[in-house]
């Protein structure tokens, strides 16, 4: 999708399609408050050629509810599309996000390859942020999950533009817009590997695409194998990576801004299975091909650096992603076993783990790769993983979840939603979750009953982050959608990628 910016007065654009905002200003309640759906736009052309559609009293400007007009009269837009924001009260950034992409969606099946959107006034909503939240939204419509389907229609919008509200400062709009590309494209990027089969993206193919990548944007990047994994001691990730035939990847990715020799090096360390059978401990056959998103957590840091590679934050940054398939075999690891984690000085013991559970390898892997960001000099860490059921039982397919052993380092995390729009639920840390995982042969054990999944699987992430400020996202719940809606495509949402990128420009 190409994307530009216009500044050009709304009616002269000529376009497939013009996309404006709608909203309800009814403020009463109760059954003879009607909806008053009002449109947020300046051009008296516009309201002109809409002003019947909201009179009638069919549209309601609901979220993301929509209604579409041929040859509307005084434009030089083939058709005008409404999209609904609900509410105008309660209208914020992340609801144009979401009509952007609903607008973008609308016009995808309907063989519509151009679309204008136009940005509602400043004084409505502020143009430095709704730029970006709406070319974010318009990247993420976007996307279609359908990549090996031999009738594959590609439906994919060309031409996206951007209509700057008039008054709009130019250079604010300019760096919004520019951002939400750089952002929507990166969120989009990580979204397609997750979308991937194991079959066509195994640990080695991760690492490749994440090279590539780094290559055109410019980080350093590293990506070992076995070898390494034996050398480093990296005795919990190799667990998990030793039952399948094909090799691990341990993926480096580096930003060193230049000039910046001090301050915190953030670590950014992603679960990368990229299938997730269980192991021994093998999962029931439903559902299991999803296990193909167990790498979501590894590509949402992959997306992230690609962003900060682009975006230039002054802070150095280093993300691991640990990838490897989960697979039952001959040499794969037993409930019983016990493995050595990699220690944090190098010729000192490592933590030592008893495996109840082989299908709890997510947090073996992030063991290890967070020891490995500490190493290397990470100040702060955060993690992202498709790591329990239990987070699903617990927020729904809703919220994702985070954990924190430090609120100041939660606190710019908490800060970035509000920029990112996703959402995510703190949920505790504490003593008696790590009391669950106390092992009687080994230092800790890999599961801890029934109840608390989530927190225990936290609690032993924790182990390892020590006294190192750490969040950590359980982003199992989030990770894939299950049913489309009409901003997103079912199938991979990128979920953790824009907030993950905002905590780090927070620096
Ligand atoms: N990858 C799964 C978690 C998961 C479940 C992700 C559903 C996405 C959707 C993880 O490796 C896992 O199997 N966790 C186990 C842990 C248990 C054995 C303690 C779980 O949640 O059941
Ligand atoms: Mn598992
Ligand atoms: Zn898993």
């Amino acid at each position: 999708m190409r994307a530009e910016l216009s500044f050009a007065p709304l009616s002269g654009i000529e376009t497939e399609l013009l996309a404006v905002l709608a909203a309800d200003t009814q403020t009463a309640k109760g059954p003879d408050a009607k909806p008053q759906p009002t449109l947020l736009v300046a051009d008296p052309s516009v309201q002109a050629a809409a002003a019947a559609v909201l009179a009638s009293g069919e549209y309601k400007a609901g979220a993301n509810e929509t209604v579409l007009l041929h040859a509307p009269a005084g434009l030089a837009a083939k058709r005008l599309l409404l999209v609904g924001l609900g509410k105008l009260a309660k209208a914020t950034v992340h609801s144009v996000r979401h009509a952007a992409g609903t607008a973008i969606r609308f016009a995808k099946p309907r063989g519509i390859r151009e679309v204008v959107l136009a940005l509602p006034p400043s004084e409505i909503l502020p143009a430095a942020t709704s730029g970006r939240a709406a070319v974010e939204g318009a990247f993420i419509g976007d996307f279609d999950p359908d990549t090996y389907r031999s009738d594959r229609k590609d439906q994919s919008i060309q031409s996206f533009t951007l209509a700057a509200p008039a008054g709009a400062d130019p250079k604010t709009v300019e760096a919004s817009f520019a951002e939400g590309v750089i952002i929507g494209e990166s969120q989009n990027f990580a979204r397609s590997l997750v979308n991937e089969p194991g079959n066509k993206l195994t640990p080695t193919v991760l690492g490749q695409r994440a090279a590539l990548m780094a290559q055109e944007v410019g980080l350093d990047w590293e990506v070992h194998s076995t070898d390494k994994l034996h050398e480093l001691k990296m005795g919990a990730f190799w667990s998990v990576a030793q039952g399948s035939a094909e090799p691990p990847a341990l993926i480096v990715l580096r930003y060193t801004p230049e000039g910046v020799a001090n301050g915190p090096i953030l670590g950014l360390v992603g679960k990368g299975i990229t299938f997730d059978t269980g192991g021994i401990s093998i999962k029931p056959a439903d559902n299991m091909e999803k296990m193909k998103y167990d790498m979501a957590g590894g590509a949402a840091m992959i997306g992230a650096m690609r962003a900060i590679a682009l975006l230039k934050p002054r802070v150095r940054v280093i993300a691991i992603v640990c990838a490897a398939e989960n697979m039952p075999s001959g040499t794969a690891q037993k409930p019983g076993d016990v493995q050595t984690a990699m220690p944090l000085t190098p010729g000192k013991p490592g933590k030592t783990i008893e495996i109840i559970n082989t299908d709890a390898e997510g947090r073996l892997v992030l063991a290890d790769g967070l020891t490995y960001a500490r190493q290397l000099g990470a100040t702060h860490l955060i993690d992202a993983a498709t790591l329990t059921g239990a987070i699903k039982v617990a927020l729904g397919m809703v919220t994702a979840g985070a954990f924190s052993n430090d609120d100041s380092t939660y606190a710019r995390f908490a800060a970035a939603l509000q920029v990112s729009g996703e959402k995510f639920w703190r949920l505790p840390l504490g003593d008696e979750y790590a009391d669950l995982i106390k092992s009687d042969i080994a230092d800790i054990k890999n599961t801890g009953g029934r109840w608390g999944g989530a927190m225990i699987a936290a609690e032993f992430l924790h182990t390892f982050a020590e006294d190192t400020p750490w969040i950590h996202l359980d982003i199992a719940g989030l990770a894939w959608v299950e049913d489309s809606r009409p901003y997103i495509a079912k199938g991979p949402s990128g979920i953790g990628m824009r907030s993950i990128l905002e905590w780090v420009r927070s620096f």
